[in-house]
């Protein structure tokens, strides 16, 4: 799929769906990737894939110094009108694959729930690393298809029903694992592993979250469907 397409698929994507909504920062990733947050007073933060800005107005809460950005203009829209009256802010519009920003721009770059959705997810990871400083932090969260999602995905490729996640056009399935190893090779200290959700999906029933299965977190984490890396830049 090129580029193009990719967009115009996820401006469609954006105008049919409310999953994603301007209040949405209470997600399972974004509860995980809040506990590590800190104080963003007077630091400079890029969250790219920032949908229609509900996690970025927490950002700015945070005190961030903030640029919201997203591959699809239909998102950027609603961002833009959200987030309208923060000072310290610019929302654009723009692609992870090719960040528009110079080489250590940013203290610390964010991006929730989206290398999986893009063409090139290993190009998506390095531009992250890239535009993060020497001894700045890169947030990243995915699902994680060592657990029940992957299961699931694999039985519904194999009873010929394809797997979307909520009707997104690409949904790659990343692994954990995979992440932590390649964000070794972009010289980069892995500071935090952490993965949460572990969910019960039986056909023609909603899922349901195990929450127990969430504690023993050393062990669980890798096989959780939620999966979060911070890393420093070496
Ligand atoms: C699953 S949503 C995640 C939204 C938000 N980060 C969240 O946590 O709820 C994925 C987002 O990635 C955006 N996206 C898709 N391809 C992109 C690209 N190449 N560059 C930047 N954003 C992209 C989509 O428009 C969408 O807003």
């Amino acid at each position: 799929m090129n580029d193009s397409t990719a967009k115009d698929l996820y401006d469609k994507w954006h105008n049919q769906i409310d999953e994603f909504g301007e209040d949405n920062y209470n997600s399972p990733w974004h509860l995980m990737v809040r506990q590590y947050l800190g104080d963003l007073s007077g630091l400079k933060v890029l969250e790219i894939g920032c949908g229609r800005g509900g996690f970025s107005k927490y950002l700015l809460e945070c005190g961030a110094d903030l640029v919201a950005a997203d591959f699809s203009d239909a998102a950027i829209e609603i961002t833009k009108g959200f987030l309208q009256n923060w000072p310290r802010c610019e929302v654009m519009v723009a692609d992870i694959q090719n960040i528009p920003f110079p080489d250590n721009t940013f203290d610390c770059v964010i991006s929730l729930e989206t290398l999986e959705h893009i063409p090139d997810p290993d190009r998506g990871l390095a531009e992250l690393v890239r535009v993060t400083k020497a001894g700045g932090r890169t947030m990243v969260t995915t699902p994680n298809y060592l657990s029940s999602l992957g299961v699931l995905r694999v039985y519904r490729e194999l009873t010929g029903r394809p797997f979307t996640e909520v009707g997104q056009p690409i949904n790659h399935p990343l692994k954990l694992i995979d992440r932590v190893l390649k964000l070794k090779q972009l010289k980069c200290r892995i500071d935090v592993i952490d993965g949460v959700g572990h969910y019960l999906y039986v056909p023609g029933t909603p899922s349901r979250r195990i929450k127990w299965l969430d504690r023993p977190r050393a062990i669980s984490k890798w096989f959780a469907v939620h999966s979060l890396t911070v890393a420093t830049k070496l």
